[in-house]
């Protein structure tokens, strides 16, 4: 390290390379660093992919060819070191010395070395972010630096709700590579819900033939009188779906599918009728939904739905290589099944004592699914209703407490409380805000949130895999209303994920402000449709559409 000796991860030195999200330790020495045309990368076994990521990616910005190494003038030097994961944290930590022409790059694991690739994007500028040069630069400079960094969870992820609106794939590979770009790991790919039905079951034809669009859409939230009355819709192939996978891979983003099974359901249900509660309703009379809301068209509890869906999660498991297999399990009323005498007889053949048990059967089947396959079954918080299945493990997004109930329970979670950081939620009070929905989150908000629970001891805490911020769609009508909600709070989620900050109230937000500063080019360069600090420009407001602001302050933690 310089002479300076490292500095913490939020300090203002820091900033002086600005990086997001904050390393754990960087220093910045005082010379240059130099890349150019004879700069060439000399990939270590296990490397070449990063290297094709920065010829990619950097070498299309800068129009440098990046070759590989034979003796150049400069050189980028990327190793595999795993025992960097035991001095800095974990497999996913890099080493990153940079100075005169050499850059050193050594990560714990390809991982690692991708996301110090990321942090050397960051170290050129924003220019390095666009996807071909803008000028004729041939000198590429920036402060000499070494940068030593790991993340504090394994678990960063974001969730994108394809399914209330949908994201054609180009949008899904962009949101990749602004995933990439903040050290985030984890897309959780919300695929199926009430409104539509996202991805292509080859042995079930109608999910998509029927479910994958709807007549018209409810504008704004569910109490507006506005409808856009346009056919919506759309849905991924199956090799639209390995091509996410391959490129989330390539950049160590591991996407987890959601299928959400028993409630929100009702796409599935109107395109096999036999799917539904049909001694309650005439499911053969449903259609996609067309408005927004906890809807009752939930699945019945039969042999019928647990077969058809161990065919569609066949298919979902060959697609999907992730450990974790997202099953939905949330806000399933339990109406339909209380009247249903089918449902009833099968509550009695099972001996359970009541319809939350009947729900917590239903999970508990596909747990066992899906450990036999060698996966692990993750559900939202509603999933411990009724008893938690033994391998599962939890998002708790009503708040902490899902979270706290299962960590002391011995089952993993992921914290994405509302309440937090759920961010289709409005990040300012004015009323310009489009389509203003639950509590005012700003950014600074955000950036305090903590995702340990106060509640846990050491011990449980492990078991809080991580975190994930929630994007839900049913106000974000297309990408740029994804950008808006998103961004610029992914960046202060990332940094939160990533790196190892002080208690929330001690956290150094005009510090990571500042590094805002340099970061915003970047989500110019990248094309991202953010919120800018000032508030929505003209076109980014929804005038007269209403939304459903909740007052006051979230609860505490
Ligand atoms: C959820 O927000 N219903 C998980």
């Amino acid at each position: 390290m310089s002479d300076k000796g490292p500095v913490p991860a939020d300090s203002p030195e820091s900033g002086a390379v600005a990086l997001i999200p904050a390393p754990v330790r960087v220093s910045v020495p005082g010379a240059r660093c130099v890349i150019d045309a004879d700069t060439e990368i000399d990939a270590g076994e296990g490397a070449e992919r990063v290297a094709r990521w920065l010829r990619s990616a950097v070498g299309a910005a800068t129009g440098l060819p990046l070759a590989p190494y034979r003796d150049g003038g400069g050189r980028i030097r990327l190793r595999i070191a795993p025992a960097l994961a035991d001095e800095l944290g974990g497999p996913e930590s890099y080493r990153l010395r940079a100075e005169g022409r050499l850059i050193a790059l050594d990560g714990a694991s390809a991982a690692g070395l991708f996301h110090g690739a990321g942090t050397l994007r960051q170290l050129l500028g924003p220019e390095a972010f666009r996807r071909a040069p803008i000028g004729d630069r041939a000198v590429w400079e920036f402060p000499a630096v070494t940068v030593e960094d790991g993340p504090r969870f394994e678990w960063r992820g974001l969730l994108l709700d394809v399914a209330r609106h949908f994201m054609p794939k180009d949008g899904v590979l962009r949101y990749l590579d602004l995933m990439a770009a903040h050290k985030l790991n984890v897309l959780h790919l919300h695929l199926t819900d009430d409104q539509g039905w996202r991805i292509e079951i080859r042995r079930y034809p109608k999910l998509t033939e029927t479910g994958s669009w709807r007549s018209r859409t409810k504008f704004g939230h569910r109490a507006s009188p506005l409808w856009e009355d346009k056919p919506h819709g759309g849905y991924y192939t199956q090799d639209d779906i390995r091509e996410i996978v391959a490129y989330a891979a390539e950049r160590h983003i591991t996407v987890v599918p959601e299928i959400d099974v028993p409630g929100h359901s009702q796409a599935a249900i109107a395109a096999y009728p036999e799917l539904g509660n049909t001694d309650v309703v005439d499911t053969t009379a449903l259609s996609v939904w067309d408005t927004w809301g906890i809807n009752s068209n939930v699945l019945a509890p039969t042999d019928h739905t647990l077969r058809f869906y161990e065919e569609v999660f066949e298919e979902v498991l060959e697609m999907f290589p992730s450990r974790f297999i997202h099953i939905g399990g949330d806000e399933c009323p339990k109406d339909q099944w209380q009247k249903s005498s089918a449902a009833q007889a099968r509550i009695a053949e099972l001996g359970l004592a009541d319809e939350d048990q009947l729900q917590s059967w239903f999970v508990r089947h596909f747990d066992t699914w899906l450990t036999a396959r060698g996966r692990r079954l993750i559900g939202w918080d509603e999933i411990l209703q009724g008893g938690l299945a033994p391998g599962a493990a939890v998002s708790s997004w009503r708040g902490y407490a899902g979270g706290v109930t299962a960590a002391r329970a011995g089952h993993d979670v992921v914290m994405c409380p509302e309440q937090h950081v759920y961010l289709d939620h409005r990040q300012a009070p004015g009323d310009d805000e489009p389509v203003p929905i639950g509590f005012v989150r700003t950014l600074e908000d955000v950036y305090r949130f903590e995702p340990v629970p106060d509640a846990l001891t050491e011990a449980e805490a492990r078991h809080v895999l991580g975190t994930q911020a929630n994007v839900w769609t049913e106000a974000l009508e297309d990408a740029g209303r994804v950008d808006y909600q998103a961004f610029p709070r992914l960046a202060a989620f990332a940094e939160v994920a990533w790196s190892r900050l002080p208690a929330p109230a001690d956290r150094d937000f005009a510090g990571f402000e500042r590094r805002m500063a340099a970061h915003y080019p970047r989500l110019d360069a990248l094309g991202v449709a953010y919120r800018p600090p000032a508030g929505p420009r003209p076109w980014q407001r929804r005038p007269g559409v209403p939304g459903r602001p909740i007052d006051g302050p979230p609860p505490s933690r």
